[in-house]
């Protein structure tokens, strides 16, 4: 049983291909306020090593694949995105780090607030106490 929440997209699928909805505060858990997407990252590159106070997101490889250590103090596990029908949700004071990023991965992220840097934890012993003396 996994301490991290990977949700699988309904898929609509025709002979056309295939489509994925997701509509705020029904398939998914929270509610859309800012989408960006990460792309043209190198293999070697990794990224995130943060955690947000508040910030809840869902992160979904639409192209590729990328791995996403995520830990929430407690517990590490790597999850690999490699459908576009999987999304992971990234919960508050959850650390995560993405990496071995496919040449052709891109990443959309929903998020359920606007970019603030104040709700980013970028210091992991800081991140670390905090979740413990909660
Ligand atoms: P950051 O969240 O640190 O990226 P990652 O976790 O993928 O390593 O963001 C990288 C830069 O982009 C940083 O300068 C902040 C900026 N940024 C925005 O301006 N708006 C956003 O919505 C996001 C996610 C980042």
């Amino acid at each position: 049983m996994s301490n991290f929440k990977l949700f699988n997209f309904s898929e609509i699928g025709d002979e056309r291909g295939s489509l994925v909805a997701l509509e705020s505060l029904k398939n998914i858990p929270i509610d859309i306020e800012r989408v960006y997407y990460i792309y043209g990252t190198s293999m070697k590159q990794e990224r995130g090593f943060h955690a947000h106070k508040e910030l809840r997101q869902i992160a979904i490889c639409v192209n590729g694949s990328l791995d996403i250590l995520m830990d929430d103090g407690n517990t590490k596990e790597t999850i690999t995105l490699d459908t576009p029908s999987k999304g992971l949700l990234i919960d508050r004071m959850q650390w995560h780090v993405m990496k071995n990023f496919s040449p052709s991965c891109v990443l959309l992220v929903l998020a359920d607030d606007e970019y603030r840097e104040s709700d980013y934890i970028r210091d992991y012993e800081h991140f670390a106490n905090e979740v413990n003396n909660a």
